[in-house]
């Protein structure tokens, strides 16, 4: 657990790979979770478009809006003391044009006090990425398994074109991404690229030779039961332990132990 409560800037993320301390970023998605992450002194928080469905339950990613993201990352942003908070543009919001791109992410940084957008896709992003980084904009890329792509892709499969990745990092960096997630690649692919690029990979399900790593916050508290990716390892069962203590509460209601004098006012 990092104890250095400075606040986490853009320049840590190249210092800390050059030193080859490792960068651990969690999604977070409402104010109260991602002040206990922060508290627990994740670096990075991520407003994630998984909140289609982590938080929204749909099938996909590709419904979020960039209001939807707004909302969210102005509370995360808030809650966050000391780890660098991005947030994600969605589906649409960046592929019509660079003007356009430069708009969305403008909204994320005018409406929210997040530090980075994150946006998808490898060379054929690449010109985005450099315009709303030119604009003052940071941006951490993101390649690999897509999920904005899932319908081109035919499903949400492991990605394995191992020279079109390396490519595809290579355009990121050069485009002037701060950092670049790796999603469902093999480990030796992503260790590659770890190695081939200057700024500091952020793996899913890409093994542990990256320079950080992320996880979808409902996956890691397994707050989805039914969701179980073999990469993503659980770190409590909380989906048991909501229903247990809704299941207690709902027995101290119809037994009238709840409440008690003390929770009672006269
Ligand atoms: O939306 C998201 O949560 C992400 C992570 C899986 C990297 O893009």
């Amino acid at each position: 657990m990092a104890t250095d409560r400075q606040p986490v800037t853009i320049p840590d993320f190249a210092d800390w790979k050059r030193k080859g301390r490792r960068i651990s970023v969690l999604t977070a998605y409402e104010f109260s979770i991602a002040k206990l992450l922060d508290q627990a002194g994740v670096d990075c928080l991520l407003v994630g478009d998984s909140m289609g469905t982590a938080v929204q339950g749909r099938e996909t990613t590709l419904s979020v809006t960039l209001d939807q993201i707004v909302y969210h990352a102005e509370m995360v942003a808030r809650a966050a003391q000391r780890a660098l908070v991005v947030a994600d543009l969605p589906f649409l919001s960046y592929h019509v044009s660079r003007r356009h791109a430069i708009r969305s992410a403008g909204r994320i940084f005018k409406e929210t006090r997040c530090q980075a957008v994150k946006l998808e896709g490898g060379t054929r992003a690449a010109k985005t990425i450099r315009a709303v980084v030119d604009a003052e904009m940071p941006v951490m890329g993101h390649i690999g398994l897509t999920p904005q792509s899932v319908r081109r892709f035919g499903g949400y499969k492991v990605q394995r074109a191992a020279d079109a990745l390396r490519a595809d990092a290579q355009a990121v960096a050069e485009a002037g991404a701060f950092a670049l997630v790796l999603e469902c690649i093999p480990a030796e692919l992503a260790a590659t690229i770890t190695a081939e690029v200057p700024i500091p990979t952020i793996g899913i399900g890409a093994g542990a030779g990256c320079d950080g790593q992320v996880l979808v916050l409902h996956d890691m508290l397994g707050l989805l039961e039914d969701f179980r990716p073999r990469f993503a390892r659980r770190y409590l069962e909380a989906g048991e332990m909501i229903r247990s203590a809704a299941a207690r509460f709902i027995k101290d209601v119809e037994s009238g132990e709840f409440p008690n004098e003390s929770e009672s006012f006269h």
